[in-house]
């Protein structure tokens, strides 16, 4: 691992460009496959309706801890993510990777630089005690029919008990045509629990960085084009901002890692305007 230096912000941050868009998110072969199947295997046996409704309940008063945003980042350099075939450093990094990807080609949107940071840190969850089945990785909509999309969808789902209820199994399950992501129940994880704790704690963001940080993993909609049939208006007005955001959230994960000691100050900054102070998490 290389860690860059220089004075100049532009060249803080630099991925090395050895690998091409189609290397990333590879399912079917590489070195930390097993990890990533089992992590999703025990994901899709275990999301269920009544799971996610639980954790609603116990993380939805934010009672854990209270922590600023710069203390959640680096809780984050104890955490490498096991559903990830991309990435085996701490999660930490990749905040800062794609915090630096969204500053350079959206300098003008300081937000969005800070939509990058925020993302991932509900993945704090894992010190909180939750297995990361029940943190990271994509997202679905739980109580309905998982689509093919989702990752392994074919060989992980078959002892999740909601397969066999009959009012989950179909397309829409329990949900009504178009009635909107809002109002989906998405397997519990660190999109949903993240997107909660920045409204219980009203950052001062636009509507469209909740959003993204609400549906960033959720890939077997805004990449795979699944579950349309759950979207209404709104969901479809804010995909392009989703898509826009996961460029940077894949495609700047690199072992070429960043100086984080020279980049917080500017995050800070950012911290202080949107969210600052000592936090409910
Ligand atoms: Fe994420
Ligand atoms: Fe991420």
């Amino acid at each position: 691992m290389k860690v860059l230096m220089g004075p100049d912000p532009s060249q803080i941050y630099r991925p090395d460009g050895g690998k091409n868009k189609e290397d990333f998110r590879n399912y079917t072969s590489g070195p930390l496959l097993d990890r990533v199947y089992t992590t999703y295997k025990l994901m899709h046996t275990h999301q269920t309706v009544d799971f996610v409704r639980r954790k609603h309940e116990e993380f939805g008063a934010f009672s854990y801890k209270k922590m600023s945003v710069m203390e959640a980042v680096e809780l984050l350099d104890g955490l490498v993510d096991e559903s990830d075939p991309d990435v085996d450093f701490p999660n930490s990094f990749h905040a800062f990777q794609t915090a630096e990807g969204i500053r350079k080609a959206h300098p003008d949107k300081d937000w969005f630089h800070l939509v990058g940071l925020l993302h991932d840190l509900g993945k704090i969850l894992v010190m909180a005690g939750e297995p990361q089945w029940s943190v990271v990785g994509d997202t679905f909509p739980v109580g309905c029919h998982p689509q093919k999309s989702v990752v392994f969808w074919d060989s992980t789902f078959q002892d999740n008990p909601d397969t066999k209820d009959p009012r989950y199994c179909t397309d829409y399950g329990m949900y009504e045509p178009h009635c909107g992501l809002e109002n989906v129940l998405m397997s519990w994880g660190h999109d949903e629990y993240m997107y909660r704790m920045m409204k219980f704690n009203k950052f001062s963001l636009p509507p469209e960085a909740f959003y993204m940080i609400r549906f960033h993993s959720f890939y077997p909609w805004h990449t795979g084009g699944d579950y349309r049939h759950l979207c209404c208006p709104h969901d479809l007005s804010m995909l392009p901002w989703v898509q826009e955001f996961n460029k940077f959230d894949l495609y700047t994960k690199s072992e070429d890692l960043p100086d984080v000691s020279m980049l917080r100050p500017y995050y800070q900054g950012l911290i202080d305007k949107y969210c600052p102070g000592v936090l409910c998490w």
